[in-house]
């Protein structure tokens, strides 16, 4: 898709990096994302000891011999995360008393310099030859419900630290990937620092999401970027998409589409198809449309068999043959569609 006016991505995993995957996913994207590869709990072993999963290595290494960039995700979330992290030795829950608060800042600080050390030893330093240029630092932070005033999930980073448990995670962040292991020829901040969230389309989870991002650019967190995933359905408006990137576009920020896809809805028939590539082209134009302040636009999974949402109707733009859907040419023609004089 070299019509493209910023970097398209896919999430994905070792399986996408061999054989005719492996060449049609460069062929067609210049960005990855590991779908599980890089969360926390990829790189430990189940003694807690730093243990970086061996796909890690499979991904940076495709991404380098490709030429494609490498989407980080994720340094902090409250899934995908070993429990140890939040408890004592002796398996007692950390609490919010001074002495486990730093015991959790000291966690998350030695993660992320142990994460950013071993992928500069493997891969080169940030910004000097490097693939690794983006990490979504957290994900998911805002409340789904309304059930809490300042909108934050009470995650257990929440229940420890408060919300400054993201201003750490960027400050540490840009510790160790701009600075402690960036390249003597990394000119500005080699690895863009995101902030993640889904459902950012709509009203109530925008609001909060939007007054997170403004508190923290207040107290000066070293946020580059704001992820919208867009997991969304033939029943969400592309308008409200395109007004999520607009909401934000006033903000030093850039922004970035991070998980999009776009079930049809069972049964899928060649209608719906048909029906999904429009979405994709209106998408994607709105998103060419809006090209200056997108740092990229990633799918979540290289194609419908490998979607975890393919149960609810072959989400992506290529189907499980690695074929092209009427996804990809709206897709296309969305990004070769002349913005309107
Ligand atoms: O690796 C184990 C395997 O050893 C085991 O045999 C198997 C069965 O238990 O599970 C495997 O782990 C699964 C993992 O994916 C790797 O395949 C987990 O059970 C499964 O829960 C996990 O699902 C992932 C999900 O995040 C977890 O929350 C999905 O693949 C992944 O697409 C999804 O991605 C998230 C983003 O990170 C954040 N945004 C939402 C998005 C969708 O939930």
């Amino acid at each position: 898709m070299d019509a493209a006016p910023f970097p398209l991505g896919a999430a994905i995993d070792q399986r996408e990096t061999t054989g005719a995957a492996g060449q049609a996913l460069a062929h067609h994207f210049t960005q990855l994302t590991a779908e599980n590869h890089m969360k926390p709990e990829a790189w430990y072993d189940d003694d807690g000891t730093f243990a970086p999963d061996p796909q890690i290595d499979a991904l940076m290494s495709y991404a380098q011999a490709k030429g494609l960039r490498v989407y980080g995700h994720v340094l902090v979330w409250h899934n995908q995360t070993p429990a140890w992290f939040f408890t004592h030795e002796d398996g007692t829950p950390l609490t919010d008393g001074a002495a486990d608060q730093q015991i959790l800042r000291d966690r998350l600080r030695n993660h992320i310099h142990a994460v950013a050390e071993y992928l500069a030893d493997g891969w080169g330093e940030f910004g000097n030859g490097n693939p690794l240029v983006a990490w979504d630092v957290v994900n998911e932070v805002i409340d789904k419900g309304t059930g809490f005033a300042d909108g934050m999930r009470r995650s257990e980073w929440y229940r420890v630290l408060g919300e400054e448990f993201i201003d750490l995670a960027f400050t540490y962040a840009d510790e160790a990937f701009n600075d402690r292991h960036a390249g003597p020829a990394a000119t500005g901040r080699p690895v863009a620092l995101f902030i993640n969230e889904f459902d950012t389309e709509t009203a109530d989870k925008q609001d909060r999401y939007h007054a997170l991002v403004s508190r923290l650019l207040e107290r000066g967190v070293p946020v580059d970027g704001v992820g919208h995933q867009m997991h969304v359905s033939l029943d969400v408006p592309v308008e409200s998409l395109a007004a999520a990137l607009d909401r934000f576009a006033a903000m030093p920020v850039q922004q970035a589409v991070t998980e999009m896809d776009v079930p049809t809805g069972m049964p899928v028939t060649p209608s719906a198809l048909a029906e999904q590539g429009h979405y994709y082209e209106a998408a994607f134009r709105a998103f060419r449309e809006r090209a200056d302040v997108l740092f990229s636009v990633s799918l979540w999974g290289f194609h419908d068999g490998r979607s975890w949402r393919d149960a609810y109707g072959a989400p992506l733009l290529l189907d499980e043959q690695l074929e092209a859907k009427p996804a990809l040419a709206g897709a296309l023609a969305g990004l070769r569609a002349a913005s309107p004089s």
